[in-house]
């Protein structure tokens, strides 16, 4: 143990020696030439009352609506209290540690559609059932943090915002403490020299530990594990007073978030990090998985609690999205009907490779350029959101993809020669869309809806909706199973044999059906104005 750790120490010096040698060298911020004013008061959201629009649509939220109501009768009929229900055998699964991850990962789902006694059996669930002290299995501060602790701390912000009654009158003091055990008991994952998080919390020993149970200075975390924490523990901070909360999670983040020169592309990390030096432990550049958060965390932290100490993310994500512009960027080869997508870089080399979850980052581009006044990057995002839904266009389930690929237009990149399409079908689509799907299931994932709805609350254009309400009748077409809605194997063959697979997570009711409602909804149910969202779709109130 003595010798482990002192090689640990030894480790931590040089790391400390070579950063701050490092620093010596560079030492001008690399932010010069990013320090615009951040203002604080523009309007994010589209002023729908201003110009007298009516924008909610109660037919098409009710669609929504009656779908969540399915998804939820189903799953308390046959999986009530485990983490998640199989859809197509109607068998249960706990991939969540088993505290029952559809219930609390859906409160906030219950709470914006109105739905009282859905909220009251979840409310009862966690202050009276759940025991945040015993987890089957390894614990993912990650998935932790974002699903049930972002769905806690929302859940008292939506309650005490009104947007659904409380349960009782001790609501408050009831989720909090159940919401601290969680939080202090995923405490000792924080225990590195850098703060980061170990990329699991063994609970029966109370030690942060690698995915396979070991401790070793060689665990490293993508970018998402090291930032996903800023909104949900700042504003458990707040709610409870207890400040350890927003220190540890600020700590997790700082070496990302301070900026080092020498980055070739400012603001844009190589992933994974070391989690004993926070240094790079790996050559990707990525805004998609699993770095995605970190990047979308950036502006949501300022938006949270926006005042001057948190400018520094806010600039920091300025910086890495006008990179991202510069350096990711890239359109297909079509002339006439040009879609634009996101390249990753890894060992060296560019890829034509863009996946659904990478989605988000259209709207969060354009919450962020909205904010900042910045028109160039906001015309980027919109762009980005049209080529996400050009990948659901594409298919003939009109379900868009895991990942696809494209040829890109740019002639300067390494490789010169991308790899295309191999088979035949993939050889058709690609004639037809200029795209060719490279996984092609779909698995029931949020992100495109959920630019989809940034992209209406800001601009309020039309087309937003009707992009929105075509995902929601394909998908509904091509999951809906016996016991609720299921992963779909091929989105370009809806007619295959087994085509559902029997699996369903947490994020189906929790985010995809909660962004469905919202863009049919009254837009003044989570302003964009008042509320950020976790990754999870968990809304928390700004704090000015
Ligand atoms: C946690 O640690 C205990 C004690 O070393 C061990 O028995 C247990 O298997 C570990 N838990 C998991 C899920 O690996
Ligand atoms: C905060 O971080 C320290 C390690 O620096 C850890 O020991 C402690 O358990 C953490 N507490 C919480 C509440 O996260
Ligand atoms: C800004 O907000 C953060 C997060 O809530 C808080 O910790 C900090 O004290 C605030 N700073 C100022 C100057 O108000």
């Amino acid at each position: 143990m003595l010798a482990r750790r002192s090689r640990v120490a030894v480790v931590f010096v040089l790391a400390c020696g070579f950063y701050l040698f490092h620093k010596a060298l560079f030492s001008d911020s690399g932010l010069v030439g990013f320090d615009f004013t951040i203002p604080h008061d523009t309007q994010i959201q589209y002023p729908f009352k201003e110009r007298g629009i009516n924008a909610r649509d109660a037919k098409k939220a009710e669609a929504v609506k009656e779908v969540m109501k399915r998804t939820w009768s189903l799953y308390k009929e046959k999986a009530w209290g485990f983490d998640e229900i199989k859809p197509v055998s109607g068998k249960h699964g706990n991939s969540r540690n088993g505290w029952g991850a559809t219930i609390i990962d859906s409160m906030t789902t219950a709470a914006v559609m109105g739905l009282t006694d859905v909220f009251n059996d979840q409310y009862d669930w966690v202050v009276n059932h759940v025991d945040f002290n015993k987890a089957q299995g390894l614990v993912d501060p990650f998935e932790t943090t974002i699903r049930y602790i972002g769905a806690l701390v929302s859940t008292v912000d939506l309650l005490e915002a009104g947007v659904i009654s409380a349960p009782s009158p001790s609501f408050r003091e009831g989720i909090l403490a159940k919401v601290k055990t969680l939080a202090d008991n995923l405490g000792p994952g924080f225990d590195t020299p850098t703060g980061m998080m170990w990329p699991r919390v063994n609970f029966t020993q109370s030690l942060g530990v690698d995915v396979y149970g070991r401790r070793h200075e060689h665990a490293v975390v993508h970018l998402a594990r090291a930032g996903s924490h800023w909104l949900e523990y700042s504003t458990l901070s707040h709610l409870t007073g207890n400040k350890i909360y927003l220190d540890n999670s600020t700590k997790a983040w700082d070496c990302l978030v301070s900026n080092r020169r020498g980055e070739p592309w400012p603001g844009i990390l190589e992933s994974p990090r070391s989690i004993w030096t926070g240094l790079p432990a790996g050559t990707t550049r990525t805004l998609g998985a699993p770095d995605d958060s970190h990047y979308e965390y950036l502006i949501k932290a300022h938006l949270l609690a926006p005042n001057g100490s948190t400018k520094q993310y806010a600039r920091r994500w300025y910086q890495a999205m006008t990179s991202a512009q510069k350096h990711l960027s890239s359109t297909t080869k079509s002339q006439t009907n040009p879609h634009t997508f996101l390249l990753s870089y890894s060992k060296n080399r560019y890829e034509n490779k863009v996946g659904h979850l990478t989605c988000f980052i259209g709207g969060n581009i354009l919450l962020g350029a909205k904010y900042l006044s910045q028109n160039s990057l906001f015309s980027f995002g919109e762009a980005l959101i049209e080529g996400c839904h050009h990948s659901y266009d594409s298919m003939p389930s009109k379900i868009g993809p895991e990942g696809w690929s494209w040829m890109p237009r740019e002639s300067h990149l390494r490789p010169p020669h991308f790899p295309g399409p191999i088979t035949l079908s993939q050889k058709e689509m690609y004639e037809k869309t200029g795209i060719w799907a490279t996984e092609t299931n779909y698995n029931l994932r949020p992100e495109v809806v959920e630019s989809y709805f940034y992209g209406w609350r800001i601009t309020g254009e039309e087309k937003y909706r009707q992009w929105a309400w075509e995902a929601f009748q394909a998908i509904v077409r091509g999951a809906e199973a016996n016991w609720g809605y299921a992963e779909v194997d091929d989105v370009t063959n809806l007619r295959k044999e087994g085509n559902l697979r029997d699996n369903s997570e947490s994020f189906w009711s929790a985010e995809t059906l909660k962004y469905l409602y919202l863009i049919f909804e009254d837009p003044e149910l989570c302003n964009l104005d008042k509320w950020v969202f976790n990754t999870e779709a968990h809304p928390l109130k700004r704090r000015f």
